[in-house]
């Protein structure tokens, strides 16, 4: 059975999530999460704290079985990771005893390519997240933003079709935060990729989005999706105008009437 039309990328049909604790409980995660992604859509999430927003990324990038639910990605049912995947996580997983461009590439090494045909990419992708220079250096001798953006560089390194980021740009200070938006908008609109990202962030997901899940809080349902119908390209100039404001505020709203203090 095919879920979606031929536009659609991700299909989501009614996606559960129970995790066993070591206690012996169930705790559930996840409640008949439904929804579409088209190719080419830049999608963000938002929700409280605990809602499952990391664990609905790990579903889609095939690495946590989901509990029941129906998940196709092009068509195909997701039942493992795809090569066509980049993955952010929330938490940098850079392996300690390999370099910035060595962790950069692991990717390229795990798929078993040539890392020559892909060094000049992975340097490129070094100096976007603003680590020239560093590209020798240890994951140990970084702080907690460079190792995020590390992090956001292997993701992008085999220029994967689908790029899924869990709270990319959590760790960075408000300046490099701005930056990092719009490089990644300026990589989407050039690369024609499909985005789907969390955060904590209320204005960030407005301004990068087309269109933004709200979560609500555990455990996680959508409760809302919202158009964001604002111009593209987007600039920084666009955080000030009326309509932006309005889809920030219905957003806060609604999580206030969920009784939820923030995203
Ligand atoms: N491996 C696990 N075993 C048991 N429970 C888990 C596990 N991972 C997550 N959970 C629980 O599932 C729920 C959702 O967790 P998840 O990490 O997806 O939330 P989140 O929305 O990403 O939160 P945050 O915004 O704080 O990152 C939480 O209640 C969490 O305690
Ligand atoms: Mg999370």
């Amino acid at each position: 059975m095919s879920l979606g039309t031929a536009a659609t990328l991700i299909a989501a049909r009614v996606i559960d999530k129970t995790y066993a604790t070591q206690a012996g409980d169930d705790v559930v995660a996840l409640a008949r999460v439904s929804f579409d992604v088209a190719r080419g859509e830049f999608v963000t999430v938002v929700g409280p704290s605990g809602c499952g927003k990391s664990t609905l990324l790990k579903i889609l990038a095939g690495i946590l079985r989901r509990s029941s639910g129906e998940l196709t990605l092009g068509g195909r049912p997701v039942d493992g990771p795809s090569r066509d995947i980049g993955v952010v996580f929330q938490a940098p997983v850079l392996l300690p005893w390999r370099t910035v461009m060595q962790n950069v590439l692991l990717p390229i090494d795990i798929q078993r390519q040539p890392r020559r045909a892909h060094e000049e990419r992975a340097r490129a992708l070094v100096r976007m997240v603003g680590l020239d220079g560093f590209e020798n250096k240890y994951p140990g001798e970084l702080s907690g933003g460079m190792q995020q953006r590390v992090g956001i560089a292997r993701a992008l390194v085999h220029d994967p079709s689908l790029l899924l980021m869990d709270e990319p740009f959590g760790a960075l200070d408000a300046m490099t935060r701005e930056s990092m938006n719009l490089e990644l908008l300026r990589i989407w609109g050039e690369s024609r990729k499909t985005v789907m990202l969390v955060t904590h962030s209320i204005p960030e997901a407005v301004f990068l989005a087309d269109r933004v899940i709200v979560m609500s809080p555990r455990p996680g349902r959508i409760s809302e999706i919202i158009d964001v119908d604002l111009p593209r390209p987007r600039s920084l100039e666009m955080i000030n105008s009326a309509p932006f404001g309005v889809h920030v505020a219905a957003i806060r709203r609604h999580f206030q009437s969920l009784g939820a203090l923030d995203a």
